[in-house]
């Protein structure tokens, strides 16, 4: 049996375009003690991802080598197993890059529950949902602090993938939210979807001032 991956053809000075990567083929491999195969369904693409294509090798992360499949987070199902932690059939996901199906010798992947689909356990409760839940839980500790006001955050790049995943999460703690987005459509969904209490198109608004109005005690939190 052979599968395709896409592979990391040359480093981009700027722009991906079609020489940045290639689609190979190759052949499956037997299973060792410890392995398991995940058939992978979905791929994930990340804003990260450009940064992992950059050669500096001072990055949080080392860079993809010329020739590797690129790395990407992905979902996928469990279709061989020499591991007991991964039986077949479990939904798993994490670096999985952007293959037909990956051989993982570790406990790198995290089990996906039953009834969690695959969109879901990449985004809301993938890296962006991740990130917005440590930077809003850990990093501004907005839950947690006590006040005896209704605090309030400003989200900038409320209608993104983190942003919007840190509008709800204010909302549902009932903090009082002022989110930011470049365009009426973006805040209109802000506003009426997801339930931000103050919306500014930063591109045409007078964000001052609309920050003002929408927070008369103050700014407590800022995303
Ligand atoms: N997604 C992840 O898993 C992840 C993980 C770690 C870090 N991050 C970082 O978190 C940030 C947001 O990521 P994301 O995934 O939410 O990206 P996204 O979905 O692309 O949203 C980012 C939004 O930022 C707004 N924006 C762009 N330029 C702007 C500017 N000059 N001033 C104000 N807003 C601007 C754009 O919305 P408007 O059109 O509304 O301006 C854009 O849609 C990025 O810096 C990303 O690198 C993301």
């Amino acid at each position: 049996m052979s599968y395709q991956a896409i592979t990391l053809k040359q480093y981009p000075s700027a722009m991906i375009d079609e020489d940045t990567f290639s689609t190979q083929t190759f052949d499956e491999k037997a299973l060792a003690d410890g392995e398991y195969r995940v058939k992978v369904t979905h791929l994930s693409l990340d804003p990260a991802m450009r940064g992992w294509v950059s050669p500096d090798p001072n990055s949080y992360i080392p860079p993809v080598a010329l020739g590797d499949t690129m790395r990407s987070l992905g979902f996928g199902v469990v279709s061989e197993s020499k591991n007991d932690k991964y039986p077949v059939g479990s939904q798993v996901t994490g670096m999985t890059g952007w293959t037909e199906q990956c051989v993982i010798a570790d406990d790198s992947l995290s089990i996906v529950p039953q009834g969690v689909d695959a969109k879901t356990a990449l985004s809301t409760l993938g890296m962006p949902g991740l990130t917005a839940y440590i930077g809003y839980n850990d990093v501004l500790q907005g839950p947690t602090k006590q006040q005896d006001k209704p605090q309030t955050i400003v989200v900038t790049g409320a209608a993104g993938a983190v942003g919007s995943v840190v509008v709800q999460m204010a909302k549902a703690d009932g903090l009082n939210v002022i989110a930011l987005a470049g365009s009426d459509d973006k805040c209109q969904w802000l506003k009426n979807d997801l339930g931000a209490d103050h919306v500014i198109n930063y591109k045409k608004d007078d964000v001052a001032a609309k920050i003002s109005a929408g927070s008369p005690q103050g700014i407590d939190l800022f995303f």
